[in-house]
């Protein structure tokens, strides 16, 4: 893979907490036993707790130590706040204005510098940044194409498919769907009917699903992320 820093995508989700980044990590392990040098980002963390006076980051903080990288915190993670809100809501509480061309500017120091590039999403896809934009358009901004992860529960179908139509009516590349299990199944529950019910409605690929406490990705997987 050449190093002009093309390849990667923006890892988004039906909503916060349906495991972006346990996926994410997943899928960065996979590409490093491959070789591929990988970049990530997380450009906006809210909820950060505060050590020593210092704001931890913890999800852009898990995906450096994942991908093994040594770039600037602040490259990885230009934006971070205390308050668990909104982002945009979590910045005006401190006085402060996320400016997406500064997530640009971070984005492509990274992706410049490395073979693929994994960007995490603040929750889904219309999270406010500030006052007039959303996550949609930062990816449209980095033009990147997206993976979805999709929690399985209730109302899981209703959430990925709504999620699959604002992105595509957006303009913006689906590579695939992830169905991730955060949680052990429950005995009788009809859980897997969810990945059938959303194959009736949507053409988008379902890249594959990621069981509770999986270790490893398939081969099948990753390749289909690779190559989708
Ligand atoms: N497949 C899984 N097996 C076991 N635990 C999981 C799995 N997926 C997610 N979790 C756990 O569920 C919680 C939420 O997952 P995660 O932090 O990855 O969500 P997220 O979508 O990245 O959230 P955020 O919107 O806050 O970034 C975490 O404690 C994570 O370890
Ligand atoms: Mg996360």
């Amino acid at each position: 893979m050449s190093k002009k820093g093309n390849k990667g995508f923006f890892i988004t989700g039906t909503d916060t907490g349906v495991g972006k980044t346990f996926v994410a990590g997943l899928i960065i392990n996979a590409l490093k036993e491959k070789g591929i040098d990988v970049a990530v980002m997380k450009p906006v963390e809210t909820g950060c707790a505060e050590k020593k006076g210092i704001l931890m980051p913890n999800d852009a903080l898990f995906l450096q130590k994942t991908a093994g990288v040594t770039d600037d915190l602040n490259l990885v993670n230009p934006y971070r706040f205390k308050e668990p809100i909104a982002p945009s809501a979590a910045a005006r509480f401190e006085r402060k204005t996320i400016k997406l061309s500064k997530i640009k500017n971070c984005y492509q120091r990274l992706a410049s510098k490395h073979d693929f590039i994994i960007v995490e999403s603040a929750g889904g896809l219309l999270v406010p940044l500030n006052r007039k934009e959303t996550i949609l358009d930062l990816i449209k901004l980095l033009k990147l194409p997206v993976i979805i992860i999709a929690s399985i529960n209730l109302g899981a179908i209703n959430h990925t498919l709504l999620t699959v139509k604002y992105a595509k009516e957006a303009g913006i590349k689906v590579k695939g769907i992830i169905f991730n299990h955060p949680e052990e199944n429950k005995k009788g529950s009809a859980k897997l009917d969810v990945i059938k019910e959303v194959k009736r409605f949507t053409d988008v690929p379902i890249i594959g699903e990621v069981h509770f406490s999986e270790k490893k990705l398939p081969e099948q997987v990753i390749s289909r992320i690779l190559y989708l």
